[in-house]
């Protein structure tokens, strides 16, 4: 079944298409803009080889002349050195302001060409089309894009929100397991944020989300997806609810990044960085314990961690404060009850704390 998720923004609203089989339907799922001549496809030569060709068929189909611009695989393409090559592409085509860009991939692929499109010839439209379940349910949606510098991650960037989204599920199979497996980390924070439904669907068979049950998946990137769409249909420039997407990235932010953003992946980070949070609202008196034991028992049936590696407790903080000055206090997301959340500056040492116990194992 394809179902359409509003982002009902009030100056550009859109739709998240969820469904299987989809890139290949693109010209009839999608509303191009009238004046669209030529897309500037960007994608990596890992994706390219399975889906563009059907992507390019499609929207060719929709009257579109397609040039095909690859990147290379892997976080190293979200880099000023590759957005100047395509700057240049660009230039060469000529890719004009009433073109577009689409972009088909990962969450990098997504941010990369997002951005480019933000500030090419002053903005132009961008369609995503993520292959990833973290980009469908996360990166793909809510408009944030941008580039890596040396000194951090997403150091330059703009909010671009793209004409549609088309998560095309049936992707999700070629993933390698541990990708997917990672992905439901965002997943379950979804339930714990809004959507406790989807802790329902994952307790009730954790082995199909496991392996990757289409169905299932697909339910779950259906209710994450429509989960965002509304936190940023409220709150577009996160200045209040937005935040809320943030639990469990404080700290596991910072285990991802002190461990080289390889050894633990994003979605593996999100698990252990929401039992820290869930430990702070404990200890802090806010978080009712028995949402830790739910958390733990979900993510262990998922084969997430519940443990973060030993680091350096100094760089840990330097890192959840992004800058040398971390005594000020770190700002958490916390749960004050199942889908309810609040952004609070915790006592440092219920986070030192908690840490220490995740940690501990
Ligand atoms: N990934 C969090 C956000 O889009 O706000």
């Amino acid at each position: 079944m394809t179902e359409r998720i509003r982002v009902g923004l009030a100056d550009h609203p859109y739709d998240i298409v969820v469904g299987r089989d989809l890139l290949r339907r693109i010209h009839e799922l999608v509303e191009f803009p009238i004046k669209a001549r030529t897309a500037a496809l960007v994608t990596q030569p890992a994706i390219a080889g399975l889906y563009a060709d059907a992507v390019e068929g499609s929207l060719r189909n929709a009257g579109l002349e397609v040039v095909r611009v690859e990147v290379p695989d892997g976080e190293v393409a979200k880099d000023l050195q590759v957005l100047a090559g395509l700057y240049t592409t660009l230039a060469r085509i000529p890719l004009t302001r009433q073109d577009l860009v689409v972009a088909l991939g990962g969450g990098v692929v997504g941010d990369l060409a997002g951005f480019l499109a933000a500030t090419w010839n002053r903005g132009v439209p961008v369609l995503q089309l993520p292959t990833t379940l973290l980009a469908q349910v996360d990166a793909s949606i809510g408009g944030k894009t941008g580039v890596n510098l040396a000194e951090g991650k997403n150091l330059v960037g703009a909010f671009h929100q793209p004409l549609a989204v088309i998560a095309d599920v049936a992707t999700l199979a070629t993933l390698p397991d541990r990708e997917r497996i990672a992905g439901l980390g965002e997943v379950v924070k979804y339930g714990f944020i809004r959507d406790s439904r989807i802790l329902d669907l994952l307790e009730s068979d954790p082995a199909a989300a496991k392996r990757g049950d289409p169905d299932l998946l697909e339910e779950l990137v259906r209710r994450s997806a429509a989960v965002k769409a509304s936190v940023v249909a409220a709150d577009e420039r996160e200045t209040g609810e937005r935040a809320h997407l943030n639990l469990g990235h404080t700290h596991g932010h910072a285990v991802e990044a002190l461990t080289g953003y390889t050894a633990v992946l994003h979605g593996e980070a999100v698990a252990i960085g929401m039992c820290t949070a869930l430990r702070v609202g404990i200890l802090e008196g806010i978080t009712p314990p028995d949402l830790l034991g739910r958390c733990e028992a979900i993510l262990t049936e998922l084969g997430l961690p519940t443990t973060a590696p030993q680091l350096d407790r100094d760089d840990v903080w330097a890192t959840m404060a992004r800058d040398k000055k971390a005594d000020a206090g770190v700002r958490f997301v916390l749960l004050e009850g199942l889908c309810r959340c609040t952004v609070t500056t915790p006592d440092r040492a219920n986070v030192d704390r908690a840490i220490d116990e995740v940690e501990a194992g």
